[in-house]
Order: C-alpha cells, then structure tokens, then sequence
C-alpha cells in the first residue's frame, strides 16, 4: 500500500505514505486542502509529524534513543564533543576531526569583550536562562556575517564554544566573582567548570568524577527529536532566521516547566516535601487529585521507562559514592519513584521517571546552583538545536512554518465608528 485515502463530503484524495527507516507509516496529507477544503486538527501535535530527520531516532514504546543510529546506551563512553560532532554532522568524528574539531571549540570560547558589558546590566538576581537567551540572540550582532553560507560551521563552532562561557559567567555575575578565561590546555568539559567554579585566588582542580558526570549528563541531553524547543528552533529557522536567533528562540522554549524547566522544579519540589516533613506519599496524594503534577515523570513520547533517566539514576548513585555525598532527596526520589510505579494512576497513564528526575540530584551533588540545571539542560541540548537548524537549512524544499487554524471567534460584525480621539462611538456593537 503506498497511499491512504480520505474522503470528505463526497469528494475523496490519495494521500501518499511516507515510511521511515524504522518502519513508522506517515501520511501526507499536503494536498488534502486544496482537494477537500479540510484541515486537520491536532492541537499539541500528537498525531503530527512535522519534517523527515535523519538525526535521532525514538521509540517510545520500547524505551529507545538513538543518536544517528547509536544506541544512547553505546555513547555514555564517548566524549561531549564527539556526540555534538556526530548529531551535526552526521559520523563520528576520525581522530583528526575531533583534534581540529575540539581545538577550534576551545579558540572560539572567548566572547566579544564589548558583550562582558551586558553582563553588567543584568539585575543580581536575573534567571541564568534569561541572560543566555538574551546574550545567544546578541551574537548575530557580533557576527554580522550570520547569513553567508561559508560562515555557517564556523557559526556552528562560534554557538558550541560561547553558550558555555555565556552560562559560566552569568553564574559569576550572580555571586559577584570575576570572570575566568577559557584555555586551549583543558577539555569542553573542563574548561565550563573552570570557568564556573576556579577563581583568580588560587589553582583550580577539576575533580575527573565531576567532569565525567557532566560529559555524561549533556550527552543524554544532546538530542530528543521534535521535542517542543526544538520544534522551535526548526519553526524560527524555516523563516530563514539565522543559527543565534533560531538558538535563542528554542532556549526561550525549552525554560519552561513543562519541558526543560522540570529539573529546577523536580528539585524544588523535593525540597519542599523535605521541608514539609517528608511525607511523599500525601504529596502523591495531592497529584491524583491532580492539585499538582509530580515533576520529573511523564513524557509525551515515551510511555515506557525513559532510556536517559535509567542512564542516570544509575549514574547518581554511583557519582554520588564517588564524591562521598550523601543527599537526603536522593532517598525521598527513589521511595517517589517505587510508589508511582505501583501506583494504578501512574501505570494507566503510563507516567515514569523522565531524564529531569534523577538529573537535578547529580547537577546539586557537582555543586552547581538550582537556577543553572535547566542552563545545564540547554547546553547539552545545543548540538541537537544546530544539528537540526542545519538539516533544515540544506533541505531544497523546506517551505516556511506557518500551520492553519479553525477559527472560533466572532461571525463578521458591524463596521464600528470611531471619533478623532479614536475612542469607539457608543452604537451597536
Ligand atoms: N504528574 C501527574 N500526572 C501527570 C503527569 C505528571 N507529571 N504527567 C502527565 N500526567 C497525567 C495528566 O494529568 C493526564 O491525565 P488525564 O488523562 O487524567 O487527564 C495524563 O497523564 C496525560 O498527560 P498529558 O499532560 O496529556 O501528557 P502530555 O504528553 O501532554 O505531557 C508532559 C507530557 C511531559 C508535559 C507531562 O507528562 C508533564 O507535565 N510532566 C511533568 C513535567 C516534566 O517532567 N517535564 C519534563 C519532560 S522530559 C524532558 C523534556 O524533554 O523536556
């Protein structure tokens, strides 16, 4: 079968099939209005697929990520840089690809230094996401050739290497410490903490268990489909906005709670069931009435145990032994976790742990702040954006983002009267 038909008030269209390397069945329906006057409704898009990609690969039913056709399980061993090399350009790097390819991230981590004066404007107490959003648009500024073709790797580069001095140093505004330089001797990974935690009083020793976690953490973050702040990115970049502005605008999506933000909330949520005695299973209580949502589970896709969060649940007890900490949360989310998942509430909906409940406990065990987790979540998330900015960019027949509605609103009403102030005239509205 290579077409599905729909018929509509007597009139009937092929629709074409389109089926994946992994046999998921499309139907194309572009023709479907012109042909039947019709539009479909799917608000939340859960039935709509919105491109062909070839960069990540779900299955959520089965619990499966894979990154350009690796298992997500076979790159906890790679390197950050190599994954963000891999989801951009399709292959892992060779040995001399990743030695060009990490030297030229290192030497493109220093911003403008007329943008460290935006640093000074910022309120003390400004949400890290809000300075990085803001900062990642302002690089179109200080690099005006955004729009030439044979500046876009080099673009590529410039987005990669900056965002993680950009977040480093919107931690330091917030605590008042001077800002420390990227260096060509220390890994991507090692040179963000540095520049997060060393100050200029004394050396500045990278713990390898921190620098470890951290590869692992942005790694299971690097990519996830079509998720809502990637969706964002294609949807601002098929306007033909350029690499920052499209960047930019998927950071401003991927903030909220629902989606990125739910590090930061799983973390405060456990906080405050801590502070409030502990008393988890009354807290489950308020979610089945649905007076709260227990942050950190579910997922649109995956209805199944989420591949990432498995990754790091185990990571966090292992990194937490490693640095001989011993948090309270970790305890209260592991008895969360048992009770959801004998829960008949959770397993109807089929609600399990996502890849914010165990990350927050990691991020707080490597010492960095609450307001930076979902800062943490972007710059692990970066490659994905570019790589799929990039998919969309060399694709011939992208058209622009622009989907139809069925309006709700008023029927055509009386033309109203204005006087010279602009205020209506009273009469029949
Ligand atoms: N706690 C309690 N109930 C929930 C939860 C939750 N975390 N998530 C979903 N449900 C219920 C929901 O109330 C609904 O119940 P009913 O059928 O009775 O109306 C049902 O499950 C389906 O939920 P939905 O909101 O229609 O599902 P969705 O696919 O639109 O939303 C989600 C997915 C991730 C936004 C949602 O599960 C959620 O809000 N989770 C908490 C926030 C969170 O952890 N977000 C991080 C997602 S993973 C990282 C990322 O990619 O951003």
């Amino acid at each position: 079968m290579s077409t599905a038909k729909i018929s509509f008030d007597g009139k009937e269209v092929d629709c074409p099939l389109l089926v994946g390397t992994e046999a998921e069945v499309g139907i194309n329906i572009s023709a479907m209005r012109d042909r039947l006057g019709i539009v479909t409704y799917d608000p939340g898009f859960l039935s709509t697929a919105a491109c062909t990609s070839s960069i990540t690969y779900i299955d959520g039913d089965r619990g499966i990520l894979r990154y350009r056709g690796y298992a997500i399980e076979d790159l906890t061993s790679a390197k950050f840089p190599a994954v963000a090399f891999l989801l951009i350009y399709g292959h892992l790097p060779s040995r001399q690809e990743l030695l060009d390819w990490r030297r030229k991230l290192t030497l493109n981590s220093y911003i403008h230094e007329d943008m460290l004066k935006f640093f000074e404007g910022f309120p003390p107490l400004a949400h890290p996401m809000a300075i990085l959003s803001a900062m990642v648009a302002s690089l179109s500024a200080y690099y005006p050739d955004f729009d030439k073709e044979e500046d876009i790797d080099l673009n590529i580069v410039r987005l990669l290497a900056q965002a993680k001095t950009i977040a480093a140093y919107s931690y330091k505004k917030s605590i008042g410490q001077p800002r420390i330089y990227p260096r060509t001797e220390f890994s991507y990974m090692a040179n963000f903490l540095r520049m997060m935690f060393a100050t200029p009083a004394e050396e500045y020793v990278v713990s390898p268990v921190v620098e470890d976690a951290l590869n692992l953490l942005l790694i299971v973050h690097a990519d996830h489909e079509q998720n809502c702040s990637t969706s964002t990115v294609r949807v601002v970049g098929s306007s033909r906005a350029n690499l920052f502005a499209s960047v930019s605008a998927g950071l401003c999506a991927l903030w909220g709670p629902l989606h990125g933000g739910a590090n930061q909330a799983v973390i405060e949520m456990l906080e405050r069931i801590q502070a409030e005695g502990g008393d988890y299973k009354a807290f489950m209580n308020r979610v089945k009435t649905k007076e709260v949502r227990l942050m950190g589970f579910g997922h649109r896709v995956y209805k199944s145990y989420d591949p990432r969060a498995k990754i790091l649940k185990e990571a966090m007890d292992r990194v937490l032994n490693q640095l001989g900490i011993n948090d309270p949360l970790v305890e209260l989310a592991k008895n969360i976790e048992e009770e959801a998942l004998r829960d008949s509430y959770f397993i109807e909906r089929k609600l399990y742990p996502n890849v914010d409940f165990y990350s927050g406990i990691l991020y707080r065990a490597m010492g960095i702040p609450t307001n930076m987790f979902t800062v943490m979540f972007a710059l692990g998330r970066i490659p994905g954006w570019i790589a799929h900015w990039r998919e969309m960019h060399m694709c011939q027949d992208q058209r622009i983002s622009r989907p139809r509605q069925i309006y709700v609103g008023p029927s055509l009403r009386p033309a109203p009267q204005f006087d010279d102030e602009g205020f209506t005239i009273d009469g029949p509205v």
